[in-house]
Protein backbone atom coordinates (compact mmCIF):
# COMPACT_ATOMS: atom_id res chain seq x y z
CA UNK A 1 0.00 0.00 0.00
CA UNK A 2 1.59 3.61 -0.78
CA UNK A 3 0.92 5.91 1.74
CA UNK A 4 -1.05 9.39 1.55
CA UNK A 5 1.72 11.76 0.53
CA UNK A 6 3.11 9.71 -1.84
CA UNK A 7 -0.14 8.94 -3.34
CA UNK A 8 -0.90 12.16 -3.94
CA UNK A 9 2.21 13.33 -5.27
CA UNK A 10 2.09 10.31 -8.02
CA UNK A 11 -1.35 10.72 -8.87
CA UNK A 12 -0.87 14.46 -9.34
CA UNK A 13 2.10 13.24 -11.33
CA UNK A 14 -0.05 11.04 -13.68
CA UNK A 15 -2.87 13.23 -14.33
CA UNK A 16 -0.23 14.97 -16.70
CA UNK A 17 0.94 12.42 -18.67
CA UNK A 18 -0.78 9.92 -21.03
CA UNK A 19 0.32 6.67 -21.52
CA UNK A 20 1.26 7.79 -25.82
CA UNK A 21 3.08 11.26 -24.42
CA UNK A 22 6.69 10.52 -23.85
CA UNK A 23 7.47 14.70 -24.43
CA UNK A 24 6.11 16.01 -21.23
CA UNK A 25 6.37 19.32 -22.52
CA UNK A 26 4.38 20.68 -20.18
CA UNK A 27 5.56 18.99 -17.00
CA UNK A 28 7.31 20.41 -14.21
CA UNK A 29 10.97 18.78 -14.22
CA UNK A 30 12.45 20.48 -10.74
CA UNK A 31 9.60 19.04 -8.11
CA UNK A 32 10.92 17.10 -5.00
CA UNK A 33 15.04 16.62 -4.88
CA UNK A 34 15.13 17.18 -8.97
CA UNK A 35 15.28 21.18 -8.08
CA UNK A 36 18.87 20.68 -6.73
CA UNK A 37 21.71 20.88 -9.42
CA UNK A 38 21.81 21.52 -13.15
CA UNK A 39 23.16 18.38 -15.09
CA UNK A 40 23.97 18.07 -18.86
CA UNK A 41 21.49 15.70 -20.80
CA UNK A 42 19.38 15.15 -17.56
CA UNK A 43 17.10 12.56 -17.76
CA UNK A 44 13.71 14.37 -16.88
CA UNK A 45 12.34 12.19 -13.80
CA UNK A 46 8.70 11.84 -15.64
CA UNK A 47 10.85 9.14 -18.03
CA UNK A 48 11.67 7.38 -15.26
CA UNK A 49 8.97 7.70 -13.35
CA UNK A 50 6.77 6.35 -16.44
CA UNK A 51 9.12 3.37 -17.05
CA UNK A 52 8.86 2.27 -13.52
CA UNK A 53 4.97 2.71 -13.69
CA UNK A 54 4.97 0.68 -16.93
CA UNK A 55 7.38 -1.84 -16.17
CA UNK A 56 9.14 -1.62 -12.68
CA UNK A 57 5.90 -2.01 -10.64
CA UNK A 58 6.68 -5.42 -9.05
CA UNK A 59 11.00 -4.22 -8.47
CA UNK A 60 12.52 -4.52 -5.94
CA UNK A 61 16.48 -3.32 -7.34
CA UNK A 62 16.82 0.10 -9.79
CA UNK A 63 20.07 -0.20 -11.24
CA UNK A 64 21.56 2.83 -13.16
CA UNK A 65 25.07 2.46 -15.19
CA UNK A 66 25.09 6.16 -15.91
CA UNK A 67 23.22 7.44 -12.78
CA UNK A 68 24.77 10.96 -13.80
CA UNK A 69 22.39 13.38 -10.97
CA UNK A 70 20.47 10.44 -9.86
CA UNK A 71 17.39 11.17 -11.24
CA UNK A 72 15.88 7.61 -11.98
CA UNK A 73 17.18 6.93 -8.44
CA UNK A 74 15.17 9.49 -7.05
CA UNK A 75 12.09 7.83 -8.97
CA UNK A 76 12.91 4.24 -7.96
CA UNK A 77 13.49 5.50 -3.91
CA UNK A 78 9.74 7.49 -3.76
CA UNK A 79 8.24 4.33 -5.62
CA UNK A 80 9.99 2.06 -2.83
CA UNK A 81 11.89 0.89 -5.03
CA UNK A 82 15.62 0.49 -4.28
CA UNK A 83 18.65 1.82 -5.89
CA UNK A 84 21.82 1.62 -7.43
CA UNK A 85 24.03 4.14 -8.99
CA UNK A 86 27.39 3.99 -10.75
CA UNK A 87 29.05 7.11 -12.53
CA UNK A 88 32.35 8.16 -13.37
CA UNK A 89 32.13 11.92 -12.12
CA UNK A 90 32.09 12.80 -9.03
CA UNK A 91 30.00 16.02 -8.56
CA UNK A 92 27.43 13.57 -10.29
CA UNK A 93 27.95 11.44 -7.38
CA UNK A 94 27.72 13.72 -4.97
CA UNK A 95 24.73 15.40 -6.39
CA UNK A 96 22.98 11.75 -6.64
CA UNK A 97 23.85 11.25 -3.03
CA UNK A 98 22.32 14.64 -1.95
CA UNK A 99 19.01 14.00 -4.00
CA UNK A 100 18.25 10.55 -2.61
CA UNK A 101 19.46 11.57 0.97
CA UNK A 102 16.32 12.01 3.55
CA UNK A 103 17.68 15.21 5.29
CA UNK A 104 16.86 16.18 8.74
CA UNK A 105 14.71 19.11 8.10
CA UNK A 106 15.75 20.70 11.52
CA UNK A 107 19.21 20.53 11.22
CA UNK A 108 19.46 21.70 7.56
CA UNK A 109 16.69 24.52 8.52
CA UNK A 110 18.65 25.61 11.53
CA UNK A 111 22.14 26.22 9.69
CA UNK A 112 20.63 27.78 6.89
CA UNK A 113 18.92 30.21 9.58
CA UNK A 114 22.43 30.11 10.63
CA UNK A 115 24.09 30.48 7.36
CA UNK A 116 21.45 33.54 6.62
CA UNK A 117 22.32 35.23 9.47
CA UNK A 118 26.31 35.36 8.65
CA UNK A 119 25.48 36.08 4.75
CA UNK A 120 23.32 38.93 5.80
CA UNK A 121 26.19 40.26 8.04
CA UNK A 122 28.67 39.98 4.82
CA UNK A 123 30.30 36.87 7.11
CA UNK A 124 32.13 37.07 9.70
CA UNK A 125 36.02 38.12 9.41
CA UNK A 126 37.36 37.52 5.56
CA UNK A 127 38.62 34.41 5.45
CA UNK A 128 42.74 34.61 4.56
CA UNK A 129 43.65 31.60 2.73
CA UNK A 130 46.03 31.34 -0.03
CA UNK A 131 44.38 31.76 -2.97
CA UNK A 132 44.55 28.77 -5.19
CA UNK A 133 42.34 26.31 -5.91
CA UNK A 134 43.57 22.65 -6.81
CA UNK A 135 42.26 21.27 -10.13
CA UNK A 136 42.08 25.21 -11.23
CA UNK A 137 45.56 26.69 -12.87
CA UNK A 138 44.29 30.24 -13.66
CA UNK A 139 42.14 30.58 -10.60
CA UNK A 140 41.72 34.91 -11.31
CA UNK A 141 40.65 33.74 -15.21
CA UNK A 142 37.48 32.19 -13.97
CA UNK A 143 37.09 34.02 -11.02
CA UNK A 144 36.76 37.52 -9.93
CA UNK A 145 38.84 38.27 -6.52
CA UNK A 146 35.70 39.57 -4.55
CA UNK A 147 33.96 36.12 -5.43
CA UNK A 148 37.17 34.03 -4.59
CA UNK A 149 37.12 35.85 -1.11
CA UNK A 150 33.52 34.97 -0.62
CA UNK A 151 33.37 31.45 -1.89
CA UNK A 152 36.40 30.99 0.68
CA UNK A 153 34.42 32.56 3.16
CA UNK A 154 31.34 30.29 2.22
CA UNK A 155 33.64 27.14 1.81
CA UNK A 156 35.17 27.60 5.20
CA UNK A 157 31.79 28.12 7.03
CA UNK A 158 31.00 24.47 5.19
CA UNK A 159 33.80 23.02 6.27
CA UNK A 160 32.87 23.48 9.64
CA UNK A 161 29.45 21.82 9.75
CA UNK A 162 30.05 18.67 11.98
CA UNK A 163 27.25 16.46 10.40
CA UNK A 164 28.71 14.82 7.32
CA UNK A 165 24.64 14.54 5.91
CA UNK A 166 23.95 18.28 6.64
CA UNK A 167 27.24 19.59 4.87
CA UNK A 168 26.20 17.32 1.96
CA UNK A 169 23.38 19.84 1.46
CA UNK A 170 25.12 22.73 1.73
CA UNK A 171 28.11 21.57 -0.67
CA UNK A 172 25.87 20.98 -3.81
CA UNK A 173 23.72 24.84 -2.93
CA UNK A 174 27.71 25.69 -3.14
CA UNK A 175 28.71 24.42 -6.27
CA UNK A 176 25.78 25.47 -8.45
CA UNK A 177 26.68 28.82 -6.37
CA UNK A 178 30.61 28.29 -7.31
CA UNK A 179 29.33 27.64 -11.22
CA UNK A 180 26.51 30.79 -11.24
CA UNK A 181 29.21 33.23 -9.80
CA UNK A 182 32.05 32.26 -11.66
CA UNK A 183 33.24 34.01 -15.37
CA UNK A 184 31.74 31.33 -17.11
CA UNK A 185 29.30 32.33 -19.83
CA UNK A 186 25.74 31.46 -18.58
CA UNK A 187 23.96 28.02 -20.43
CA UNK A 188 26.93 26.42 -21.75
CA UNK A 189 28.13 23.00 -20.55
CA UNK A 190 32.17 23.67 -21.68
CA UNK A 191 34.14 26.82 -20.06
CA UNK A 192 33.89 29.53 -22.07
CA UNK A 193 34.69 32.70 -20.16
CA UNK A 194 32.50 35.73 -20.29
CA UNK A 195 33.52 38.73 -23.19
CA UNK A 196 35.46 41.42 -22.02
CA UNK A 197 32.99 43.85 -21.98
CA UNK A 198 30.35 41.29 -20.25
CA UNK A 199 32.88 40.73 -17.60
CA UNK A 200 33.19 44.43 -16.34
CA UNK A 201 30.05 44.51 -15.67
CA UNK A 202 29.93 40.85 -13.82
CA UNK A 203 29.49 41.40 -10.15
CA UNK A 204 27.79 38.57 -8.64
CA UNK A 205 26.31 38.42 -5.10
CA UNK A 206 27.54 35.34 -3.98
CA UNK A 207 25.89 35.38 -0.63
CA UNK A 208 22.86 35.74 -2.37
CA UNK A 209 23.02 33.37 -5.29
CA UNK A 210 23.65 30.92 -2.11
CA UNK A 211 21.25 31.84 -0.14
CA UNK A 212 18.63 31.53 -2.97
CA UNK A 213 19.85 28.24 -4.09
CA UNK A 214 19.59 26.55 -0.61
CA UNK A 215 15.94 28.12 0.26
CA UNK A 216 14.97 26.57 -3.05
CA UNK A 217 16.55 22.81 -1.98
CA UNK A 218 15.05 23.03 1.64
CA UNK A 219 12.02 23.04 -0.03
CA UNK A 220 12.10 20.49 -2.31
CA UNK A 221 14.24 18.61 0.42
CA UNK A 222 11.29 18.54 2.82
CA UNK A 223 8.41 17.52 -0.20
CA UNK A 224 11.26 14.19 -0.50
CA UNK A 225 11.05 13.48 3.18
CA UNK A 226 7.93 13.75 3.13
CA UNK A 227 7.33 10.75 0.76
CA UNK A 228 10.52 8.73 1.84
CA UNK A 229 8.85 9.09 5.53
CA UNK A 230 5.81 7.39 4.84
CA UNK A 231 7.87 4.10 4.46
CA UNK A 232 8.24 1.59 6.91
CA UNK A 233 11.55 0.66 5.79
CA UNK A 234 12.84 3.35 3.66
CA UNK A 235 14.41 2.00 0.55
CA UNK A 236 18.32 2.99 0.02
CA UNK A 237 19.78 4.01 -2.93
CA UNK A 238 23.88 3.18 -2.97
CA UNK A 239 26.03 5.49 -5.41
CA UNK A 240 29.56 3.87 -6.38
CA UNK A 241 31.70 5.47 -8.80
CA UNK A 242 32.87 3.08 -10.97
CA UNK A 243 33.57 2.55 -14.73
CA UNK A 244 30.69 0.94 -16.94
CA UNK A 245 33.20 -0.86 -18.86
CA UNK A 246 34.27 -3.38 -16.00
CA UNK A 247 33.16 -6.45 -14.47
CA UNK A 248 30.42 -5.39 -11.85
CA UNK A 249 32.05 -6.60 -8.52
CA UNK A 250 29.93 -8.75 -6.42
CA UNK A 251 30.07 -6.46 -4.09
CA UNK A 252 28.40 -3.74 -6.05
CA UNK A 253 25.87 -6.20 -7.59
CA UNK A 254 25.69 -9.75 -8.09
CA UNK A 255 24.77 -11.82 -11.53
CA UNK A 256 20.80 -11.44 -11.81
CA UNK A 257 19.98 -9.55 -9.14
CA UNK A 258 18.47 -6.63 -10.92
CA UNK A 259 14.80 -6.16 -11.75
CA UNK A 260 15.23 -2.80 -13.51
CA UNK A 261 17.91 -0.87 -15.33
CA UNK A 262 16.70 2.81 -16.16
CA UNK A 263 19.61 4.54 -17.52
CA UNK A 264 20.66 7.34 -20.30
CA UNK A 265 24.30 6.51 -21.29
CA UNK A 266 25.83 9.37 -23.11
CA UNK A 267 25.31 10.01 -26.59
CA UNK A 268 28.52 9.52 -27.46
CA UNK A 269 32.35 10.64 -26.36
CA UNK A 270 33.34 13.93 -24.11
CA UNK A 271 35.38 15.54 -26.47
CA UNK A 272 32.70 15.92 -29.18
CA UNK A 273 29.35 15.50 -26.95
CA UNK A 274 28.85 16.75 -23.96
CA UNK A 275 31.95 17.24 -21.76
CA UNK A 276 30.55 16.29 -17.97
CA UNK A 277 34.21 16.19 -16.92
CA UNK A 278 34.33 20.54 -18.61
CA UNK A 279 31.26 21.17 -17.11
CA UNK A 280 32.19 20.07 -13.44
CA UNK A 281 35.41 21.26 -13.56
CA UNK A 282 34.94 24.27 -11.28
CA UNK A 283 32.91 23.07 -8.60
CA UNK A 284 34.94 19.80 -7.99
CA UNK A 285 37.77 21.48 -7.57
CA UNK A 286 36.12 24.01 -4.70
CA UNK A 287 34.62 21.19 -2.97
CA UNK A 288 38.09 19.29 -3.32
CA UNK A 289 36.74 16.02 -5.07
CA UNK A 290 39.18 13.56 -6.30
CA UNK A 291 40.58 14.54 -10.13
CA UNK A 292 38.33 16.81 -11.46
CA UNK A 293 40.78 17.46 -14.53
CA UNK A 294 41.09 13.73 -15.79
CA UNK A 295 37.12 12.86 -16.06
CA UNK A 296 36.89 13.29 -19.84
CA UNK A 297 39.34 10.99 -20.80
CA UNK A 298 37.93 8.06 -18.34
CA UNK A 299 34.34 8.39 -19.63
CA UNK A 300 32.84 6.69 -22.74
CA UNK A 301 34.95 6.50 -26.16
CA UNK A 302 37.76 8.44 -23.96
CA UNK A 303 40.51 6.16 -25.31
CA UNK A 304 41.10 5.99 -29.08
CA UNK A 305 40.92 2.36 -30.60
CA UNK A 306 43.33 1.78 -33.01
CA UNK A 307 41.52 -0.32 -35.21
CA UNK A 308 37.84 -0.85 -37.04
CA UNK A 309 35.99 -3.53 -34.91
CA UNK A 310 32.82 -5.48 -36.22
CA UNK A 311 30.42 -5.26 -33.82
CA UNK A 312 27.26 -7.44 -34.08
CA UNK A 313 25.31 -4.93 -35.29
CA UNK A 314 25.07 -4.33 -39.21
CA UNK A 315 23.28 -1.18 -39.44
CA UNK A 316 26.12 0.24 -37.19
CA UNK A 317 29.33 -1.22 -39.35
CA UNK A 318 27.49 0.17 -42.29
CA UNK A 319 27.59 3.64 -40.62
CA UNK A 320 30.88 2.93 -39.37
CA UNK A 321 32.14 2.14 -43.02
CA UNK A 322 30.79 5.33 -44.36
CA UNK A 323 31.62 7.51 -42.08
CA UNK A 324 35.68 5.83 -42.44
CA UNK A 325 35.17 6.35 -45.98
CA UNK A 326 35.62 10.01 -45.82
CA UNK A 327 37.00 10.45 -42.08
CA UNK A 328 39.19 7.51 -40.72
CA UNK A 329 39.91 9.36 -37.41
CA UNK A 330 36.43 10.29 -37.16
CA UNK A 331 35.49 6.14 -37.77
CA UNK A 332 37.79 5.30 -35.05
CA UNK A 333 36.30 7.97 -32.39
CA UNK A 334 32.87 6.34 -33.43
CA UNK A 335 34.61 3.10 -32.83
CA UNK A 336 36.11 3.84 -29.16
CA UNK A 337 32.85 5.09 -27.78
CA UNK A 338 30.72 1.80 -29.21
CA UNK A 339 33.32 -0.95 -27.99
CA UNK A 340 32.81 0.76 -24.77
CA UNK A 341 29.12 0.64 -25.18
CA UNK A 342 29.11 -3.06 -25.99
CA UNK A 343 31.89 -4.11 -22.86
CA UNK A 344 29.31 -2.53 -20.27
CA UNK A 345 25.95 -3.68 -21.81
CA UNK A 346 27.54 -6.90 -21.17
CA UNK A 347 27.66 -5.99 -17.56
CA UNK A 348 24.81 -5.05 -17.36
CA UNK A 349 22.51 -7.82 -18.66
CA UNK A 350 24.61 -9.91 -16.68
CA UNK A 351 23.35 -8.63 -13.28
CA UNK A 352 19.38 -8.59 -14.59
CA UNK A 353 17.07 -11.11 -13.10
CA UNK A 354 15.17 -13.62 -15.65
CA UNK A 355 12.04 -11.65 -16.68
CA UNK A 356 13.79 -8.03 -15.23
CA UNK A 357 13.73 -5.33 -17.88
CA UNK A 358 15.86 -2.52 -19.10
CA UNK A 359 15.15 0.73 -20.53
CA UNK A 360 17.64 2.44 -22.24
CA UNK A 361 16.95 6.19 -23.28
CA UNK A 362 19.16 6.99 -26.01
CA UNK A 363 19.75 9.75 -29.18
CA UNK A 364 21.28 9.22 -32.88
CA UNK A 365 23.62 11.71 -32.59
CA UNK A 366 25.70 12.60 -35.91
CA UNK A 367 29.03 12.30 -37.22
CA UNK A 368 30.45 13.73 -39.93
CA UNK A 369 27.26 14.19 -41.41
CA UNK A 370 25.87 10.51 -40.92
CA UNK A 371 23.25 9.61 -38.11
CA UNK A 372 24.34 6.69 -35.74
CA UNK A 373 21.57 4.49 -34.83
CA UNK A 374 22.30 4.23 -31.42
CA UNK A 375 18.25 2.81 -31.01
CA UNK A 376 19.14 -0.01 -33.14
CA UNK A 377 22.30 -0.47 -31.85
CA UNK A 378 21.15 -0.99 -27.98
CA UNK A 379 18.50 -3.67 -28.99
CA UNK A 380 21.24 -5.50 -31.34
CA UNK A 381 23.61 -5.54 -29.14
CA UNK A 382 21.68 -6.59 -25.90
CA UNK A 383 20.25 -9.51 -28.11
CA UNK A 384 23.68 -10.56 -28.00
CA UNK A 385 23.33 -10.86 -24.42
CA UNK A 386 20.18 -13.03 -23.87
CA UNK A 387 17.76 -9.96 -23.91
CA UNK A 388 14.51 -9.50 -25.84
CA UNK A 389 13.27 -6.83 -27.82
CA UNK A 390 10.18 -5.60 -26.24
CA UNK A 391 9.59 -2.01 -27.56
CA UNK A 392 10.62 1.60 -28.44
CA UNK A 393 9.37 4.63 -27.18
CA UNK A 394 9.87 7.98 -29.17
CA UNK A 395 10.10 11.27 -27.85
CA UNK A 396 10.74 14.74 -29.24
CA UNK A 397 13.19 17.08 -27.05
CA UNK A 398 11.43 20.16 -25.34
CA UNK A 399 13.30 20.59 -22.12
CA UNK A 400 16.99 18.80 -22.17
CA UNK A 401 19.65 21.07 -21.25
CA UNK A 402 22.12 19.79 -24.39
CA UNK A 403 24.07 21.91 -26.67
CA UNK A 404 21.75 23.19 -28.85
CA UNK A 405 24.04 23.17 -31.75
CA UNK A 406 27.17 21.40 -31.51
CA UNK A 407 29.94 20.10 -34.65
CA UNK A 408 29.29 16.82 -35.90
CA UNK A 409 31.63 17.61 -38.89
CA UNK A 410 34.40 18.76 -35.73
CA UNK A 411 35.44 21.65 -38.49
CA UNK A 412 35.45 24.90 -36.76
CA UNK A 413 32.32 27.72 -37.63
CA UNK A 414 30.26 24.20 -38.84
CA UNK A 415 27.25 24.13 -36.68
CA UNK A 416 24.40 21.72 -36.60
CA UNK A 417 21.46 21.05 -34.75
CA UNK A 418 21.44 18.08 -32.10
CA UNK A 419 19.24 15.38 -32.43
CA UNK A 420 15.52 16.58 -31.64
CA UNK A 421 14.65 12.76 -30.84
CA UNK A 422 15.05 10.59 -27.97
CA UNK A 423 14.08 6.71 -28.02
CA UNK A 424 13.43 4.69 -25.06
CA UNK A 425 14.21 0.91 -26.16
CA UNK A 426 12.84 -1.45 -23.80
CA UNK A 427 14.26 -4.99 -23.46
CA UNK A 428 13.70 -7.74 -21.21
CA UNK A 429 15.87 -10.88 -20.10
CA UNK A 430 14.72 -14.14 -21.30
C1 LIG B 1 23.42 11.35 -19.94
S1 LIG B 1 24.35 11.44 -18.48
C2 LIG B 1 23.28 10.72 -17.30
C3 LIG B 1 22.36 11.73 -16.72
C4 LIG B 1 21.46 11.18 -15.64
N1 LIG B 1 20.47 10.27 -16.18
C5 LIG B 1 20.78 12.32 -14.89
O1 LIG B 1 19.56 12.45 -15.00
O2 LIG B 1 21.49 13.11 -14.28
C6 LIG B 1 25.57 10.20 -18.71
C7 LIG B 1 26.49 9.95 -17.52
O3 LIG B 1 27.37 8.88 -17.86
C8 LIG B 1 28.57 9.04 -17.12
N2 LIG B 1 29.60 8.19 -17.75
C9 LIG B 1 30.15 8.32 -18.97
N3 LIG B 1 31.01 7.31 -19.20
C10 LIG B 1 30.98 6.51 -18.10
C11 LIG B 1 31.63 5.29 -17.76
N4 LIG B 1 32.50 4.69 -18.57
N5 LIG B 1 31.34 4.73 -16.55
C12 LIG B 1 30.46 5.30 -15.71
N6 LIG B 1 29.83 6.46 -16.00
C13 LIG B 1 30.07 7.06 -17.17
C14 LIG B 1 28.82 10.55 -17.21
O4 LIG B 1 29.65 10.98 -16.16
C15 LIG B 1 27.39 11.11 -17.12
O5 LIG B 1 27.10 11.48 -15.80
Amino acid sequence: MLAEAQLAFLQKHEKSTNLDDWTFRKAKTRELTHCYHDYPARMIPQIAGKLFDLFGRESGILFDPYCGTGTSLVEANIRGINSIGTDLNPLARLIARAKTTPFCIEDVGNLITQFNRVALGDMLSKIKEPQEIYGITNLLFWFKPEVIQSLLTIRSFIKEIKNDTTQLFFQIAFSETVRESSNTRNGEFKLYRYSKEKLEKFSPDVYGIMVEKLQRNFKGAKQYKAIIDNFKSPPFAKIYGFNSGENIPHEILSPKSVDIVVTSPPYGDSRTTVAYGQYSRLSAAWLELEEPAQIDRNLMGGSRSTKISKFPSEALNEKIEEIRLSNEKRALEVVSFYDDLYASMKNVAKVIKPRGYSCYVVGNRKVAGIVLPTNIVIRDFFECFGMEYIETFIRSIPNKRMPSKNSPSNKKGKLENTMTKEYIVVMQKK
